[in-house]
């Protein structure tokens, strides 16, 4: 502890210091008069002049000045955007230059900027008046403005400004559609479709295949590793190279490649980082019930499989990823093949009997039944018992076909 009391300077020769100060008041001299980075002040004066250009003296004089701020106090933020974006609120700025442009009107319908700020939906540090700073374009600041410029650095494929909806899903995040975040909504569905919860835990329900991902948008930068991956080194970019193939970015992956192009891995990407628990009082988020619930449909084919034929596979937890047409069991997933043939399938593709794969199960059924569905020797001789069965009605279905 003795180095922080001590000063972490070296003593220097006061000419240098002179030196080093001339030196500093001209960088900031030369800082304030680059284009963007103008101080606070001078896009009020700015602002104020378009006001008078279009509205005349009188309206000008109008114009507050001084630093502004929106105080929300149910989300602990104080945004001073508004110090320079003056013309949120304002009609006739529809067409101005940032940040002097009127806001668009939809958004700001269910989501007035008293009850929500401005950083709930863009990011970006609130409390700051400077250019770079308030769009949180520093070292260690974790909520950057989620604007179309970083959009365009992540080479988004579609709509460059669809950064946002990852801040619109912190609230929406048990919706199963939200108007207005295309591609969340996107990958919402393409999670169903693929039967990702086959493998993880989301929201409180699925498997254990995989790591839970309820809260995964919560990981910290550096906790990925980037040793596999070229180009950008985000955790944005490491999702979309993961989502396209697993495997190359994380070794030996049992994660299967489900050919998604280069949109839907970014909306996957943007949806997976927006799971993070929401640090906002329960009145501010949207579509509540706290967990996601099968719908009707969904609940009345699961009874309808659950006391057929093949109620045991589907209650073993099999039919999460594999169908058994011969008892109508159909897995949304489909993420294993069908097990009706498993037995002759099992011989023809590995050389094994289906015994012996069960008890030394190879590639992604080793890490189903070490770590998913535990089953006794016991049980897996029902197994065995169950899928022999199965093949004996698929042999007989067969016969009947010719
Ligand atoms: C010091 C003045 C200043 C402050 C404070 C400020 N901005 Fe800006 N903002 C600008 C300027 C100038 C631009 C246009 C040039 C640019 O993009 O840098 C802009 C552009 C933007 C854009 C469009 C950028 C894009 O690429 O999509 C958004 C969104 C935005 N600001 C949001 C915010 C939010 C949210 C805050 C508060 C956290 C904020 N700004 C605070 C000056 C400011
Ligand atoms: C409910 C969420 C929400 C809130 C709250 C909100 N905005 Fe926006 N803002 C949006 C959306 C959505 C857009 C449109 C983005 C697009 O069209 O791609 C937008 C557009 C903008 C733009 C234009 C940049 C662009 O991409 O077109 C600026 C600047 C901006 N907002 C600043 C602010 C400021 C300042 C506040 C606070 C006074 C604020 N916003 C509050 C959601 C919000
Ligand atoms: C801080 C939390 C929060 C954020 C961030 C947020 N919303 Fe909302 N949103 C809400 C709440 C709360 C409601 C009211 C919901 C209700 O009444 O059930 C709502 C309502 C809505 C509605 C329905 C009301 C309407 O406007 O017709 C839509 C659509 C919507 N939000 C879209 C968005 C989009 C798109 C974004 C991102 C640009 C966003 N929201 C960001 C909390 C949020
Ligand atoms: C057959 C099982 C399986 C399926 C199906 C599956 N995953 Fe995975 N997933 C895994 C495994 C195993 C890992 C851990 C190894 C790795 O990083 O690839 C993983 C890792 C992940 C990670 C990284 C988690 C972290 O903490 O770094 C994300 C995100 C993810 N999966 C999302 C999905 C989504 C979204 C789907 C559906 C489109 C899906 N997974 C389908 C098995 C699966
Ligand atoms: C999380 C998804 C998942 C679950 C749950 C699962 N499997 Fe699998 N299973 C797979 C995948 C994927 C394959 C294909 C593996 C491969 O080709 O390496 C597979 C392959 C098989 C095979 C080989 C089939 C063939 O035709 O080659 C058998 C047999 C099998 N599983 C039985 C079961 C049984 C029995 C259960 C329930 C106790 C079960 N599986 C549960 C994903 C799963």
């Amino acid at each position: 502890m003795e180095q922080r009391t001590n000063s972490p300077y070296p003593r220097v020769d006061r000419p240098m210091l002179a030196v080093i100060g001339v030196l500093l008041v001209l960088s900031c001299v030369l800082f304030f008069a680059s284009d963007r980075d103008h101080d606070w002040r001078y896009y009020q004066m700015a602002f104020k002049g378009e006001v008078a250009s279009q509205f005349g003296d009188e309206r000008a004089e109008q114009v507050t000045t001084g630093i502004q701020q929106i105080w929300v106090a149910d989300l602990g933020r104080a945004d001073r955007c508004v110090t320079c974006h003056q013309a949120v609120s304002w009609k006739g700025f529809e067409n101005a230059e940032e940040p002097f442009r009127t806001h668009p009107l939809e958004p700001l319908k269910g989501h007035p900027i008293e009850k929500f700020g401005c950083t709930s939906c863009h990011g970006g540090q609130g409390w700051a008046v400077d250019v770079r700073e308030a769009h949180g374009e520093v070292a260690h600041w974790e909520e950057p403005l989620l604007s179309r410029a970083l959009g365009e650095d992540y080479s988004l494929s579609g709509n460059k400004g669809a950064l946002i909806q990852m801040n619109c899903n912190i609230c929406h995040r048990y919706d199963r559609e939200t108007k207005g975040a295309d591609a969340i909504n996107l990958a919402k569905r393409l999670v169903d479709e693929k039967g990702c919860r086959a493998c993880h835990v989301i929201n409180n329900r699925g498997g254990r295949i995989g790591p839970d991902l309820t809260r995964v948008g919560e990981k910290a930068p550096e906790q990925y590793d980037y040793s596999r991956l070229s180009g950008q080194k985000t955790a944005f970019a490491w999702h979309v190279a993961h989502f396209k193939n697993p495997k190359e970015v994380s070794t030996d992956s049992a994660m299967p490649v489900f050919g998604f192009n280069t949109g839907q891995a970014q909306a996957l990407a943007m949806l997976v980082l927006s799971w993070r628990p929401a640090d906002v009082p329960a009145a501010y988020l949207a579509g509540a019930p706290r967990t996601d619930v099968p719908t009707p449909e969904q609940a009345a084919e699961e009874l309808r499989m659950r006391t057929g034929p093949g109620a045991w596979f589907v209650e073993t937890g099999c039919a999460t990823c594999h169908s058994i047409q011969v008892y109508g069991v159909r897995s949304p997933a489909q993420i294993g093949p069908d097990l009706s043939n498993a037995v002759e399938d099992v011989q023809s593709r590995f050389g094994r009997t289906i015994d012996d794969f069960l008890r030394e199960p190879t590639g992604t059924m080793s890490v189903v039944l070490s770590r998913q569905i535990i089953l006794t020797p016991e049980q897996k001789a029902v197994a065995i018992q169950k899928l022999r069965e199965a093949f004996v009605v698929y042999q007989k279905q067969q016969a009947e076909k010719e």
